[in-house]
């Protein structure tokens, strides 16, 4: 097994399904894994359950990605108490059959799945040395993804389909855009779709609507672990040392929509983001 000893690791959205069997997977190869959770209380429960097996690095901090304040309070705390990041796992995501918005105003899957992980990458990005990795967890549901530039927040039509596929596109150009400006510091920023898992998923945490659904389809799906696999393997196999801004599914590159190679909508969409969120990603190369 490939060792991680010395090597910090963020995993977001650590207290739930594939997030947390990532966090785990991480912390038994040796690294110092961070698990960034939105909720104290689920955090904690993740935290203590994933300490049961000793000799796991294991911290919690709590950020809410659809909270802008929250993701720049988060960076500004990791960066007092670490001094680098080595692996950054985007792996937290939020659907939902109505229209919510963020603390900011942003469509809540936009903001959560997209921009919250683009913020959060682009404020540490700087604390991440040669070598270095940036998983970002997106899906197949990419394929019928469109950015809606003129109503990104979708306030006309809003259905679960357009909102859900167009964060999940926006984590694919995400990823391309972002390895072309990595390429010179040796950072590598790939993506995946983990295929069909049985999660959390979909769940209101609020009321536990979606949780029937959700049962009946578990004997179908992935377990978590198994959904786990691919994002696991970027993160850490010598396979890919040098491989960037791919699209993976079970461990392999896959075939991914042609809007998501789009680079000429992936560099626009960058900046469009980045005004979004009001925050420059200032180190990167003329390309
Ligand atoms: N399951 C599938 O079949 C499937 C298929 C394709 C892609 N994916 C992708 O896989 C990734 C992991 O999802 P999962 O299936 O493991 O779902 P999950 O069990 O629901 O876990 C999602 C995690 O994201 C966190 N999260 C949600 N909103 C957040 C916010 N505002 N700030 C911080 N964290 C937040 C959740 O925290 P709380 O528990 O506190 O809400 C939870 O820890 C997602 O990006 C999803 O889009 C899943």
């Amino acid at each position: 097994m490939l060792m991680l000893n010395g090597k910090t690791a963020i995993v977001t959205g650590a207290n739930s399904g594939m997030g947390m069997a990532i966090a785990a997977a991480l912390a038994d190869m040796g690294a110092a894994v961070v698990m960034l959770c939105r909720n104290g209380e689920r955090g904690r429960e993740a935290l203590n359950k994933l300490s049961e097996k000793s000799d796991r690095k294991l911290d919690l901090m709590l950020c809410d990605l659809g909270d802008i304040s929250s993701v720049r309070a988060f960076a500004d705390a990791f960066r007092a108490k670490y001094e680098r990041l080595d692996i950054l796992v985007n792996n937290a995501g939020f659907i939902s059959l109505d229209r919510q918005t963020t603390k900011d105003g942003f469509e809540r899957q936009f903001g959560v799945n997209h921009l919250g992980h683009f913020l959060l990458t682009l404020k540490l990005v700087d604390m991440i040395p040669s070598g270095g990795r940036i998983v970002n967890v997106s899906s197949g549901a990419h394929k019928t993804g469109k950015i809606h530039f003129a109503d990104i927040n979708l306030t006309k039509g809003f259905n679960v389909i357009k909102a859900y596929s167009q964060s999940k596109l926006a984590n694919v150009l995400f990823t391309r855009e972002l390895a072309v400006r990595l390429k010179y510091r040796e950072i590598t920023v790939n993506c995946c779709h983990p295929g069909a898992v049985a999660t959390n998923i979909g769940i209101s945490r609020d009321t536990g609507f979606g949780k029937t659904v959700t049962g009946m389809l578990k004997p179908f799906f992935q377990t978590p672990e198994q959904g786990a696999r691919t994002a696991i393997y970027l993160a850490s196999s010598e396979d890919v040392r040098d491989v960037t801004g791919e699209y993976f599914y079970q461990c392999k590159i896959a075939k991914s929509s042609v809007r998501s190679k789009d680079m000429e909508l992936a560099k626009r969409f960058f900046e469009f983001s980045e005004e979004l969120v009001e925050f420059r990603f200032e180190k990167s190369e003329p390309h």
